[in-house]
């Protein structure tokens, strides 16, 4: 099992290129089930999940050839609808197959996903929208069993959800009919998968507003796209350049797709500069508190509230953060504690009072963007050591994040247990 050791006390200084999305990859993955030809996608990032889903894919018969940060998927002998739970328990975006499948053959048996560290994550706005398409949906054994010919309807959402926005998206692109659903998610990520599935000869309109129009075709071919920059992590890079009073331009980055995370850092007291697809960072003179709450896009990203957190732990004041958008997402406050933080939590709010500073300890990754928050908090300790165990958290989202820090001036490593 491999560690990160982090030695804070380094301001980050230079210029870091931003990945392209895991978030958008995983589903842009899915969507080469629907075509009849390849699909090639370029920008993809060498993450954990990525790999899981490629290993899910290949396992109903995908063929996929990965080279570099370019891959081909080839759905010509594309086989069984049926996803394990031995694979999609490793990584619960592989239910986004689910709408795909159903599209291609008319069925689909996939694993419930479960749970995770964040939340109970169930899945059932996706199973009432493919109810409302016309599938007929059963579990069994902790599998869904869906069968049916999809047929395009109105549906609308409970919640603005991204995973089943994305299933529904990619079920409907084939449904006979049109089908309109209201309410959806407005992430960046939805946007590239609409730009993905028109390329492959899908019409959908509305993507990136709350209400998508699809109307369904007969048959999909293949396409050629790119993968859009990753937002969470060029966040994530610009909060350690904050919180370490550095300063760091990400470059490859989309600053129309942080507003309101970008906005809040500027209250906090850093200088942000927008120069393209450049974004610059720095904090020369130091950090308040800020409020804020997470919301669905464009709201606070909740995929940058752990990283938000970690920085207001020495800002000058009480900020007030709240979690609306999952229900247990404030694992790293013990963590932080730890660190000699002073953060209360009541329910979805955290209180968090400005300390001087954090010092080094021991500490727990427990999901993804918790574990690259305290690598964010071990940078911004002014005494002492911060070993980050369970570390394949932070590769499932971050290409090696300690040595990209370290190209920055962080004085971060791996160590293999
Ligand atoms: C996507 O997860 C992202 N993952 C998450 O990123 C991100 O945090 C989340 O969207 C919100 O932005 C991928 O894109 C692979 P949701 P998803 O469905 O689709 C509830 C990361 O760190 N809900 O929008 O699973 C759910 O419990 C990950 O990169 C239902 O109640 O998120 C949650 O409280 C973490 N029923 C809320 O909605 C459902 O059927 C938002 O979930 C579906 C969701």
């Amino acid at each position: 099992m491999d560690k990160i050791l982090v030695r804070g006390g380094n301001p980050l200084k230079g210029t870091v290129q931003v990945r392209g999305a895991k978030n958008a990859a995983l589903p842009l993955m899915a969507a080469a089930i629907l075509g009849e030809e390849p699909v090639v996608l370029h920008n993809v990032p060498c993450l954990h999940d990525i790999f899981s889903m490629d290993k899910i894919l290949a396992h109903m018969g995908m063929a996929i050839e990965f080279t570099g940060r370019a891959m081909t998927l080839d759905p010509r002998n594309f086989g069984t609808p049926e996803a394990p739970y031995e694979l999609v328990r490793k990584m619960r975006a592989s239910f986004f197959v689910l709408g795909s499948l159903i599209a291609r053959f008319g069925r689909a048996k996939v694993s419930l996903p479960g749970g995770c560290a964040i939340g109970t994550r169930p899945v059932d706005i996706h199973l009432k929208g493919l109810e409302a398409l016309g599938v007929k949906i059963c579990i069994e054994d902790g599998y869904v069993i869906a069968d049916g010919k999809l047929k395009g309807a109105n549906i609308a959402l409970d919640f603005p959800s991204v995973g089943a926005t994305e299933n529904l998206m990619m079920a409907a692109s084939k449904a006979e009919g049109i089908t309109r659903i209201s309410n959806v998610a407005r992430e960046p990520e939805i946007e590239d998968l609409a730009r993905l599935l028109n390329a492959m000869g899908a019409q959908i309109s509305g993507a990136g507003t709350d209400l998508i129009t699809i109307v369904g075709v007969d048959s999909l071919g293949g396409a050629e796209h790119v993968v859009l920059p990753d937002r969470i992590e060029a966040g994530t890079f610009l909060v350690a350049a904050v919180a370490t009073r550095g300063d760091v331009t990400v470059q490859n980055a989309i600053a129309d797709d942080l507003p309101v995370f970008l906005d809040k850092l500027e209250e906090a007291g850093a200088t942000i500069e927008v120069h393209g697809t450049k974004i610059r960072a720095a904090a020369p003179n130091g950090i308040k508190a800020v409020d804020f709450s997470t919301r669905p896009h464009p709201g606070f990203a909740t995929d940058l509230q752990a990283q938000m957190m970690t920085l207001l732990c020495c800002a000058e004041g009480v900020s007030r953060i709240k979690e609306t958008v999952f229900e247990n997402r404030f694992m790293q406050a013990a963590e932080l504690v730890r660190m000699g933080a002073d953060i209360d939590l009541d329910g979805n709010t955290a209180i968090v009072r400005g300390v001087k500073s954090l010092s080094g300890a021991p500490v727990m990754a427990s999901d993804l963007r918790a574990s690259a928050a305290l690598a964010i908090a071990g940078l911004m300790a002014d005494h002492g050591e911060t070993a980050i165990s369970r570390v394949y958290h932070i590769d499932r989202g971050y290409e090696r994040i300690e040595e990209r820090l370290a190209s920055l001036g962080g004085d971060i490593e791996r160590v293999r247990e």
